[in-house]
């Protein structure tokens, strides 16, 4: 039986870890050809190794448009054109926090790689799915991009703002071109990102008690949702920010 994604050809930028290598790992399972992109190579590559079907690893800044134009020159040579991409790669930093705090330095390091990175991709990849005659296209926002965070981040939250805005207006530009747009919005989930975060038990419990079911998500389950959205299945889903955060958006929680 064909996979769900047989034979796409499907760049995930931010692959090696956490999420990103989720869904590879989901993608190439199910017949995915996938291109593991990250600024860590070594890690791409072993990253790639571990996959089934033909992954390969392609290093790449987000942040730097000659980079990113390489990327996707480099994956259309080797396939021959691109059917799925997932604009992942983004981080967190500890001293994004309230406006007040928050110096202007860390606001542009965030935004050069959740905002602009996504942008760069798009602007990069959306000419050769078009030569493709179309695709799909997810990006990874956050759950902080429908809601304000207690525990603020403003450049983060800003930033996954932006991303979902880009996402609804790809999606109404190239719908008649065969491309559609999604955005998915994880809630919390276990990876080195927030990890780092969760070091003591004050922290830990700051986050937790608006967790409906006392836990956070596994990479695995943001990667299913970005399955659905690169197959056909989703032939006519396009402009959505698909939450996938265990209900903490749709719950008024409290501590007992
Ligand atoms: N973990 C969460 O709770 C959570 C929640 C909502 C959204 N997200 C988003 O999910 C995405 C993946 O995060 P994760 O939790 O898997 O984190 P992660 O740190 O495990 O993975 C991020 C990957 O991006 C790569 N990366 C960082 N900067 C890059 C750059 N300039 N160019 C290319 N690659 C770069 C890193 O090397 C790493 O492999 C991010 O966009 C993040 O904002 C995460």
């Amino acid at each position: 039986m064909p996979g769900r994604v047989e034979e796409k050809v499907c760049v995930v930028t931010g692959g090696a870890s956490g999420i990103g290598l989720a869904t590879c790992r989901r993608l190439a399972e199910e017949g995915g050809l996938v291109a593991v992109a990250d600024i860590d190579l070594a890690a791409a590559e072993r990253a790639a190794a571990g996959l089934p079907g033909a992954a390969a690893a392609f290093p790449v800044d987000v942040t730097d448009d000659a980079s990113v134009a390489a990327l996707y020159a480099a994956v259309a040579d080797r396939h021959g054109r691109i059917d799925v991409c997932h604009n992942n790669a983004g981080i967190l930093l500890p001293d994004d926090t309230d406006p007040v705090a928050t110096s202007p330095a860390t606001w542009q390091r965030i935004l050069s790689v959740n905002l602009t990175g996504v942008f760069l991709c798009l602007h990069h990849q959306i000419p050769h799915l078009l030569r493709s005659g179309g695709g799909s296209i997810i990006n990874t926002a956050s759950f902080v991009a429908l809601m304000g965070a207690a525990t603020p981040q403003i450049a983060y939250s800003a930033s996954k703002g932006g991303v979902v805005s880009m996402t609804r207006e790809v999606a109404a530009v190239y719908a008649k071109q065969g491309i559609r747009c999604n955005a998915v919005c994880p809630g919390p989930v276990d990876t080195g990102l927030v990890g780092a975060f969760l070091t003591d038990e004050h922290q830990w419990r700051r986050r937790a008690v608006h967790l409906p079911d006392g836990r956070l998500g596994k990479p695995e389950e943001i990667a299913n949702a970005v399955l659905y959205l690169a197959s056909d299945e989703s032939s006519w889903t396009n402009g959505a920010a698909m939450l996938v955060d265990g209900g903490i958006t749709a719950t008024y929680t409290t501590a007992e």
